[in-house]
């Protein structure tokens, strides 16, 4: 096991339990970690710290981080194979964000576009956590080590401030840090909203997201209703620029069935939308049904999910605390 554990890369990524998980977050990050559970050693976890930035109900918030484990497994996450874990668990995280708070320029956090969307929706409360949210995912990423950060593209900008921040560290103390990689899978990495096309996939735009707890029957209705293209073409064709819409399902159809965009075309000739919406929905319901399933189940086990929380936040403090301790050291915190 040990021997093991040596010769293999390292992956960690996070999820806020800010919403009810999406079809975004399950194509654009679960899936692919799921995919590659056998040839990484893999840190998952929910980012429940992230999520207070923007004002949350604690009862709520409390429940989706339960019920997100649930789901997390239910995607394929293995609790042994994988290190399960819930971001609070961990002190670590916030020790190591303030200190990385002061090796992060305010002119880098200010151009960071999550901040300034963020900002402009809440206007009424762009408090500090806001602002040094990326700093936060930072340490997350940093504790752990990581070779690779599997995300969605639009975390892009948050992995590259991660690796500038670790150069910079590394250039005044040595070599402290990994400097991670972003890994971003080509197809799901930008899933769209349903309704509108032009933006990405989110539980803002509830009527044009898919939920993977949603029943088929929503989803079927959901996909009915999705934006095609208002040109009279009625034809499945993948253009980007052109087709938002079709291009979005297309993409969705194609991570989903592994069928590329020329056999998509193929198979809806002459079909038009009418059959291919439908069609894609059948096999988000197809996808997404054994998980929901399972996660109907887990949901259930209280004490499992604490078990495996429990678990997951020794594993993880375990690594955590032996980046900490080494950084604490070198930036000349006195050691008892
Ligand atoms: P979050 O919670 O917004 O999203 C979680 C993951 O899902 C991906 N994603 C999408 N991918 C494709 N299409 C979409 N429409 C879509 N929507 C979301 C995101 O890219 C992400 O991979 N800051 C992070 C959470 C975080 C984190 C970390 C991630 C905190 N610490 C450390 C990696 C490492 C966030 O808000 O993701």
């Amino acid at each position: 096991m040990e021997e093991v554990k040596e010769t293999k890369k390292r992956m960690l990524s996070g999820i806020q339990p800010s919403g009810d998980l999406h079809l975004g977050n399950y194509l654009g990050a679960i899936k692919n970690w799921a995919d590659r559970v056998n040839d990484y050693e893999c840190y998952y976890f929910m980012a429940d710290m992230h999520t207070i930035t923007v004002r949350q109900e604690p009862a709520e918030l409390r429940r989706r981080s339960l019920n997100q484990l649930a789901q997390y497994i239910a995607c394929g996450l293995d609790p042994e194979q994988n290190v399960l874990f819930l971001q609070s668990h961990v002190p670590a995280h916030a020790q190591l964000s303030w200190v990385l708070n002061c090796y992060t320029m305010f002119g880098e956090l200010s151009r960071m576009t999550q901040f300034k969307d963020k900002s402009e929706k809440h206007h009424d409360n762009i408090n500090a956590g806001l602002f040094t949210y990326p700093v936060l995912m930072a340490a997350d990423i940093l504790l752990y080590q990581p070779d690779y950060v599997p995300v969605g593209e639009d975390q892009k900008q948050h992995v590259e401030l991660t690796r500038d921040i670790a150069q910079r560290f590394n250039s005044i103390y040595g070599d402290v840090f990994k400097v991670p990689e972003p890994f971003i899978s080509k197809q799901g990495a930008r899933i769209y909203g349903l309704t509108t096309p032009g933006d990405k996939m989110s539980k803002s735009i509830p009527e044009g997201c898919v939920f993977i707890m949603d029943d088929p029957d929503t989803i079927a209705r959901k996909f009915k209703k999705a934006v095609t293209d208002s040109d009279t073409e009625n034809c499945v064709r993948y253009d980007r620029e052109n087709k938002p819409g079709v291009a979005n399902l297309m993409n969705i159809y194609s991570t989903i069935t592994g069928k590329s965009y020329e056999e998509i075309e193929a198979e809806f000739a002459g079909m038009g939308y009418g059959k291919f919406k439908p069609a894609v929905g059948e096999a988000v319901i197809e996808q997404l049904r054994p998980i929901r399933e399972e996660a109907e189940r887990l949901m259930k086990d209280k004490a499992y999910l604490d078990d495996i929380y429990k678990q997951g936040a020794e594993r993880a403090a375990y690594v955590a605390n032996k980046t900490l301790r080494k950084v604490y050291k070198k930036v000349g915190f006195y050691q008892l």
